[in-house]
């Protein structure tokens, strides 16, 4: 069957290029109507021009597609929450979030400034939060709502030179752990991208062949499936060059220690069995940690817990 978007209103940030620009094409294109927010700004974040977001509205137009342009900033807060009210102006709902916007600062820790680091994390962290909030009413109200954030491998896995964009890379994870709990009830869903795509944000970085595959376009369907009415929900999907992966953080199945090993001595000597990848899970919730280390000790001790 085919996935579409009929009636649906979509916002996609930083959609003036690249992925989030992609995204939207393909929303538009079965049949969602979408807001092109773009600051329209360089690759770390300076300047600004509504060009870039104006002319994917005019694309999708050309197409027989709704679009409308929006140059709000996501990391402030008053710009972010008068794009969504002229959103709600023109089409009433808002059913669909991409949270996509983002810049680059690179440096070594040593070398990077404070002020950089807050401002990587004021775009991709707060301007998660910001979008998601001005939606979070309306979503809740609506009772239905699709958000993506956009993670990726450096704040899953680390990245030389990226301890700015890394760290808020994995803190849009956190907010969507706790953001797929309170929604729930709600019909939102809430997932994560992680792509990998050859953009102005990796040009140079990657081989030119290895670019030519790495198109946003196969990308994509990922943000596509994650935002569907029957999507999944606290999922991590992986995507790049037409391949497709879940990541998962996992929690290994762990092991209680006698009283007196209960010490950093105890913990070396038994490294290899709290490390061991056997029997390792998918906790869904943080309380979840709390039962089984209650279970392991409680278990060890030879006692019951109510
Ligand atoms: P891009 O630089 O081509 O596009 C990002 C867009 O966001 C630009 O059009 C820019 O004007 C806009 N933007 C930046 N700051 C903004 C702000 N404060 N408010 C509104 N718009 C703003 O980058 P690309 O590669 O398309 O990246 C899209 C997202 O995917 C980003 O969040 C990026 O961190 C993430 N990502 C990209 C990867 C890649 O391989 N290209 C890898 C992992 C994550």
């Amino acid at each position: 069957m085919t996935i579409r978007y009929d009636g649906k209103v979509a916002i996609v940030t930083g959609a003036g290029q690249g992925l989030g620009r992609s995204h939207a094409i393909e929303l538009a294109k079965r049949g969602a109507k979408v807001v092109i927010n773009d600051l329209g700004g360089s690759k770390d974040g300076t300047g600004g021009s509504s060009e870039a977001a104006q002319s994917v509205v005019a694309e999708i137009e050309a197409m027989g597609g709704e679009a409308i342009a929006n140059g709000a900033n996501v990391a402030n807060y008053d710009e972010v929450e008068a794009m969504v009210k002229q959103t709600m102006d023109k089409w009433g709902r808002v059913d669909i979030l991409v949270n996509n916007a983002g810049i680059l600062r690179d440096k070594s820790f040593a070398k990077g400034s404070l002020e950089d680091f807050k401002l990587v994390l004021d775009v991709h962290l707060m301007g998660t939060v910001n979008c998601t909030k001005a939606c979070w009413d309306i979503m809740r109200e609506q009772a239905y709502g699709r958000i993506v954030v956009t993670t990726s491998s450096s704040g899953l896995y680390g990245n030389f030179g990226q301890s700015n964009y890394g760290s808020a890379k994995m803190a849009v994870i956190g907010l969507m752990n706790t953001l797929a709990q309170e929604g729930a009830k709600y019909d939102i869903k809430i997932n994560a991208l992680a792509p990998t795509a050859g953009t102005r944000m990796t040009e140079g970085l990657i081989p030119e062949k290895a670019f030519d595959l790495l198109t946003p376009e196969t990308v994509t369907p990922a943000v596509l499936f994650l935002v569907s009415e029957d999507a999944p929900t606290r999922t991590i999907l992986g995507a790049g060059a037409g391949s497709f992966a879940v990541a998962k953080i996992v929690e290994t199945a762990g092991m209680w220690l006698k009283p007196e090993d209960q010490t950093p001595e105890g913990i070396a000597a038994n490294w290899d069995s709290i490390s061991s990848p056997e029997g390792e899970k998918v906790l869904n919730a943080g309380f979840e940690q709390t039962v089984r280390m209650l279970a392991l000790a409680s278990e060890g001790l030879g006692i019951k817990l109510d």
